[in-house]
This record gives C-alpha cells, structure tokens and sequence, in this order.
C-alpha cells in the first residue's frame, strides 16, 4: 500500500487506493484555544472531536474547530500561512501534527511510502519551504511512513496529465499559494510558487468592502460566479476585480519564469487549473482568455479544469507514490535471487 498526502494551508487530505477506489480523507488545517474550565465535559466526550488539552487549555483541531469557535466566541488559528509553517503562530507545530497524523492514520506496514505535497520556493516573497518540508517529513517518519516530499504543483501533473504523458502546465490555486509546474515526461523542468491564493483574495476583498474576512470567505464559497454581471460595488463584484487580479498576477509570473529553452520545439503545452480557489463558475473560462490575451514563450494546447479540485494534490501524491511502490516490487523480483 502507499498513500499520498495534501498539506495545504487550508486543507489537511490523504488519499489512499482501496480496490478501484481512491479514499479520501479530510480536515481543515485550523484549531482553537478554550479555557478547560469554560467547557462542559460531555462536549469533548463525543469521540469523534479532534482535541488535546495541555493543563488547563484545550485545543480543538480541523473540522469541529469553528463550530467551537462559534460557540465560544472565539477565533481560529491556523498553523500554517501562505503555504507554509507559520512562524506567528507559537502552537503551528503540536496542531499541524495532529491533523496530519489524524488524517493519514497509521501505516498499514512499517516504512509504508507516502508521498506529501510541498510547495516551491516563493518568487514573490523571502519565505523559505524548506524547514516546513523538513518538520513535516521528521512527524511522518516518526509516524512510521517512508516520507517524502513531491512539488504541489507536480503532484497535479500526476493527478491530471496522466493522459499527456504527464506533459504539461499544473497549476493549483490554493488557499495561501499558487503553485506551478512544467513537467516533461513526469520530469519537472520549472516550478515555482507565489504567495497568493484565496487568503489574498479574501483580504483585499475585505479591506476594499470593510466587510469581516470570515464572512468574505463565505460568501465566496457559497456559490459565487465569476460572471461580472452582478453586484458592482458589493463583496461578489469585489471577489471578481480580485479573482482577474489574482489570475493576471499569476500569468505575468508565467510569462516571466517560462524560458523558450524549457519548452521543446513544436509542442502545444497542455494546461490544466485545480485547487480550492479554482472553484467558481467561470474561472476556468476567464483563466483561458487571459492567457490566450498574454504573451507567453510558448504555445498552448488548452486549458482545462480538473474534475475535483480539492482532491487533485492528494491524489497526484498517491499516484506518485504507487507508481514509485510499483518500480520496488519490480526491482525486486528483477533482481536474482541471492544464492542459498
Ligand atoms: N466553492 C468555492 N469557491 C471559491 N473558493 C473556494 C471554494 N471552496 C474552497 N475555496 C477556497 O479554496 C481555498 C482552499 O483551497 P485548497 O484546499 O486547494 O488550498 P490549500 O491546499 O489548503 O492551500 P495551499 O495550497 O495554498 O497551501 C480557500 O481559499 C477557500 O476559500
Ligand atoms: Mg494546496
């Protein structure tokens, strides 16, 4: 068996083949601290409630931390930031190695491979993905899994391009990042990050509308349409001048980064859009004329969106890490018996 792992700022996802299936398993990448003596005990009894209590703190993790939240009036925290680690955040690292843990459980047999995803260097910004690459890996082996890191944007290639010969433009728009990748054969020949993504989004939505981050995010994610037909001077009309800004912003970097020399001669670069920030109506569209409009060092075959947005990183980790099982098992049984 081998599973494969999507940390984002966001979502914390395994995936794991069962039969024809790819399971999936989710949390957010969130917490929050209450005061033990606020809470009635039979809150945290039901078992399922993902928490720990250092004395008299108790930390409520992933998915129940916002209704916790609700409850007690108080605000998420997350672990990590724009991509990675995040170095405001003193409890970043017992939290986020909780999520993990819960989300790709235990090995099915020691030194199980899994691969995680890891974003690419920022152009953008002086953060550095390394320490957050090492910590991650260090819990995972620690947990008993052969680690190792696969590019986010890679892992999208895995996932959609198998059909390409895992040829192609990958790019996942996120919550803290955008990450891409140019990959020959399954060969990453460029990759970087920015550190924009659906954070960035919410926040300047925010501030240019004075409305609160959290009820931006919701109203994104609750069935706006990048249509520029409504709303002029509302949030939704604010999300799209920043949705068109993020996307132009993210082009601009293509254009710059992508030499001629990375792109053989005569082929048309099949480019395919994921990540939870690729999700609304029309994005896939707008994403498409803007870069038919740029002036890019190479030439498009087409644009294409995945099917499942929020699983296409996991996925692509599991394919990667199947696929690197499957050439063990063969050197193995390749290579001759040692003599008795
Ligand atoms: N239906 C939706 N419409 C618009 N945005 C959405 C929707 N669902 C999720 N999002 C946004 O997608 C982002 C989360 O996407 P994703 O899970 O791909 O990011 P992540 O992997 O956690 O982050 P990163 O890759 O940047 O570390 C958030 O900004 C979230 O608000
Ligand atoms: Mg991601």
């Amino acid at each position: 068996m081998a599973k494969g792992l999507d940390v984002g700022t966001m979502n914390v996802l395994s995936a794991r083949q069962e039969g024809t299936d790819t399971v999936f398993v989710q949390q957010r990448n969130s917490f929050v601290e209450i005061d033990h003596s606020d809470m009635a005990e039979q809150m945290l009894s039901r078992s399922d409630v993902l928490h720990i209590r250092k004395d008299d703190t108790v930390y409520v993790v992933g998915d129940d931390a916002l209704e916790f939240a609700n409850i007690f009036n108080r605000e998420t925290r997350r672990p990590m930031q724009q991509g990675i680690l995040s170095s405001d955040e003193r409890s970043a690292i017992p939290m986020i190695k909780l999520i993990t843990e819960q989300v790709v459980g235990e090995p099915e047999s020691p030194g199980e491979r899994l691969y995680f995803s890891s974003p690419a260097d920022p152009i953008d910004s002086d953060l550095n993905t390394l320490y957050h690459q090492k910590t991650i890996r260090s819990f995972l082996e620690d947990t008993g899994y052969d680690a190792e890191p696969i590019n986010e944007g890679m892992a999208v290639i895995y996932s959609e391009l198998a059909d390409d010969n895992f040829t192609g433009l990958g790019i996942s728009f996120g919550a803290g990042m955008t990450n891409v990748c140019l990959s020959y054969y399954a060969v990453p020949v460029m990759k970087f990050s920015v550190a924009r993504g659906g954070d960035w989004v919410d926040e300047q939505t925010a501030q240019a509308t004075g409305t609160p981050v959290d009820k931006v995010t919701s109203i994104k994610e609750d069935d706006f349409q990048l249509d520029f037909t409504t709303d002029v001077g509302g949030v939704e009309g604010a999300l799209s001048i920043y949705y068109e800004n993020l996307l132009d912003y993210v082009i601009d970097k293509i254009a710059a980064e992508v030499n001629e020399e990375d792109v053989e001669e005569g082929l048309d670069v099949p480019v395919v859009v994921t990540g939870g920030t690729s999700s609304p109506r029309g994005f896939e569209k707008l994403f498409r004329d803007h870069l038919e409009d740029a002036e890019i060092p190479f030439s498009i075959s087409g644009v294409s969106q995945a099917s499942e947005p929020m699983y296409s990183v996991a996925r692509g980790a599991l394919v990667a890490a199947r696929s690197d099982e499957e050439e063990e098992r063969q050197q193995r049984e390749a290579a001759p018996e040692p003599d008795e």
